[in-house]
C-alpha cells in the first residue's frame, strides 16, 4: 500500500520534530507546515489565510498537528480550527491527528481548575474535527518520559534528584511513562491503520506503567542508594499551587490528576498501541533512565 503523504503542523516543536523523524523514517512523503516569521514559507501557506490553507491540505492525505499545550487559552486553538475549516473544505484528507498527545481529553469533564481550562479547548478541537466528518485519531500518550520520568515525577525537575526526592501523596498511584520518540512512532503507526480510525489510541506500555514510587526505585538501583523521600499530601499540593502563576497552576493540576487521581490508568482501554504495533520497540524506564547516570 502507497503511504500516506503527511503533514505535519508545528514540526518544529517538542513532540512535532520526532513525528516528522518517525513519519519519515516509515516513509511517509512529509511536509512541515510551520510560521513564515521563522524562515522559508512552504508553498507560501500562512496560517491565517484560508486560502493557502486549503491549497496545502489538498496536497497531502494525512495531518499531525502537535503544536503547542499552552497553558493559556490562546492561539493554538483558532489555529486547529482554522485547520479544521481547510481540511473541511479541502475534503481529502483522510486521517487527522489533533494535538492531543497527553491525559484523555474526554474524560476530564471535571477537572480542576485552572488545568480544565486546556482540557475544554481541546475538546473544542474534537468538537470541530468530528461536527466536519474528517476522519480522525486521538492519541493518548500518558507522561513524556522526559517531561516527567527525567524529574522523577517532582514537579519542576527535568534530572532525576541524587538526594532526597518528593513523592507526591502515597506514591503508589499507577502513571504511564512514555520515550516520546515513541509516542512519535505510535502516532505515525496509526495514521494508515484503519483500526485507529475516528478513535482515541492509548499509549500504554505494560511495562512503563509504573507508580512515582517504583519509577524512584528504578532509579536508586541504577544510582546504588536509596534517596530520602518526602511526601506531599494533595492538601499541600493545592497550597503551593495558589502562589504559583497560572501557567504554572495549569500543569499542576495534571500532576494532581496523574500522580493522586490516577486518572490515566483508572480505566479499561480497547485500542491500545503497543498491543496494535507490538513491532515497535519501546523504550523501558530503566533504558531511558540510564541517559542520567
Ligand atoms: N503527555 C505529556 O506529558 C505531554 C507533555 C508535553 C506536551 N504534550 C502535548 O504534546 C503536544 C505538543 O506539545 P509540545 O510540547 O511538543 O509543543 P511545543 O514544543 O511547544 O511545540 C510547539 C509547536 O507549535 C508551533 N506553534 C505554537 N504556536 C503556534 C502558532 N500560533 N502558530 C503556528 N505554530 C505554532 C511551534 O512553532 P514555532 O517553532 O514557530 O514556535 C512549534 O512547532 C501538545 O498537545 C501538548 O499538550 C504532552
Amino acid at each position: 500500500m502507497e503511504k500516506s503523504r503527511v503533514l505535519v503542523v508545528g514540526g518544529t516543536g517538542y513532540l512535532g520534530r520526532r513525528i516528522v523523524n518517525a513519519s519519515l523514517a516509515a516513509g511517509h512523503p512529509t511536509f512541515v507546515l510551520h510560521r513564515p516569521e521563522i524562515g522559508m514559507d512552504v508553498e507560501k501557506a500562512s496560517f491565517s489565510d484560508h486560502g493557502s490553507l486549503v491549497a496545502v491540505v489538498r496536497q497531502v492525505d494525512a495531518v499531525v498537528c502537535p503544536i503547542a499545550g499552552v497553558h493559556l487559552r490562546s492561539h493554538q486553538i483558532p489555529l486547529q480550527l482554522k485547520l479544521v475549516e481547510a481540511m473541511k473544505e479541502a475534503g481529502n484528507v483522510k486521517r487527522f491527528l489533533p494535538s492531543e498527545f497527553g491525559i484523555d481529553t474526554a474524560r476530564m469533564g471535571s477537572a480542576v481548575e485552572p488545568s480544565n481550562v486546556s482540557f475544554d479547548d481541546k475538546m473544542a478541537v474534537r468538537r470541530a474535527v468530528e461536527g466536519a466528518g474528517i476522519p480522525f485519531t486521538y492519541i493518548s500518550a500518558g507522561c513524556f518520559a522526559g517531561y516527567f520520568a527525567g524529574g522523577l515525577c517532582e514537579p519542576g525537575r527535568i534530572l532525576p534528584a541524587k538526594e532526597r526526592v518528593t513523592i507526591l501523596g502515597s506514591g503508589d498511584v499507577k502513571a504511564i511513562f512514555v520515550d516520546e520518540d515513541d509516542v512519535a512512532a505510535y502516532a505515525v503507526k496509526t495514521i494508515d491503520d484503519p483500526r485507529a480510525e475516528n478513535k482515541t489510541v492509548y499509549i500504554r506500555p505494560p511495562e512503563n506503567v509504573l507508580s512515582q514510587l517504583e519509577l524512584v526505585r528504578i532509579w536508586e538501583d541504577l544510582i546504588g542508594r536509596q534517596l530520602d523521600k518526602l511526601s506531599l499530601s494533595v492538601d499541600d499540593l493545592f497550597t503551593a499551587m495558589k502562589g504559583m502563576d497560572y501557567g504554572v497552576q495549569v500543569g499542576m493540576g495534571r500532576y494532581y490528576h496523574v500522580f493522586y487521581e490516577g486518572c490515566l490508568t483508572n480505566f479499561e482501554v480497547a485500542e491500545e498501541a503497543s498491543q496494535l504495533y507490538p513491532e515497535v520497540p519501546y523504550t523501558r524506564m530503566r533504558d531511558y533512565l540510564k541517559r542520567y547516570l
